[in-house]
């Protein structure tokens, strides 16, 4: 499929041996690539997951929500909920996408009823859940969106917990089965980063 190679260009897993364990280092060329990860890893997730994006604005965290609410099957596009704290989408999981950056502290966050949102069996996709870092699960997949050039941008997906490790492990297997570019290609971030 051509959508598919194009695809295969635009995404790196940095060749550190890193991509079979609950760790998996990566570059995207494009916002296309950065939405076709989340999918992946929104189509291995099978019970209540937290899933917390981390990174400057404009990095690309709405851009993987947005992947993951396909990868989890919700009909409904997912928007940045950036005026609104939470925004709900139906699914074969309640997927809640929750966006703590107007979050000024973290009685704040307890307000708006955090812990019943852990409690509710869903799936919780937070933008910046450093905000409320006292509160997270100790059971949580971390996805660090980090700057590199104006379409690229590196992605550090790391899990704690049995199932956030088994999903983990599994999209690093499932990226190398789509035949991304793994474990032969320099990575961009470095190259250009080298004199
Ligand atoms: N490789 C890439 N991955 C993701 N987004 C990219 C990439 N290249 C360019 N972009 C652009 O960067 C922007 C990312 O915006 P997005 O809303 O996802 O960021 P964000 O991290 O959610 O920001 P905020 O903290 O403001 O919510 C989009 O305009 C997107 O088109
Ligand atoms: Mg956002």
């Amino acid at each position: 499929m051509a959508d598919d190679s194009e695809r295969k260009s635009e995404l790196t897993i940095e060749s550190t041996g890193r991509t079979d364990g609950p760790l998996i280092e990566l570059w995207t060329g494009s916002a296309d690539a950065t939405r076709s990860v989340g999918r992946s890893l929104g189509s291995l997730v099978r019970q209540a997951t937290f899933i917390g994006l981390t990174g400057p604005l404009g990095s690309g965290k709405t851009c993987f929500a947005q992947g993951l609410g396909d990868g989890l099957g919700l009909t409904t596009g997912m928007k940045s909920p950036s005026y609104i704290i939470v925004a709900e989408y139906p699914g074969f999981l309640p997927v809640y996408h929750i966006d703590l950056y107007r979050i000024e502290h973290v009685r704040e966050v307890l307000e708006f009823g955090w812990e019943e949102y852990l409690s509710l069996g869903a799936v919780l996709i937070v933008e910046w859940p450093e905000r409320a870092s006292e509160l997270l699960p100790a059971s949580i997949i971390l996805v660090g969106f980090f700057h590199d050039t104006p379409s690229r941008r590196r992605l550090r997906i790391e899990a704690r917990g049995v199932e956030e490790s088994r999903i983990v492990r599994d999209l690093g297997r499932l990226l190398r089965a789509r035949e991304y570019d793994v474990g032969s290609a320099e990575s961009p971030g470095r190259s250009e980063a080298s004199p």
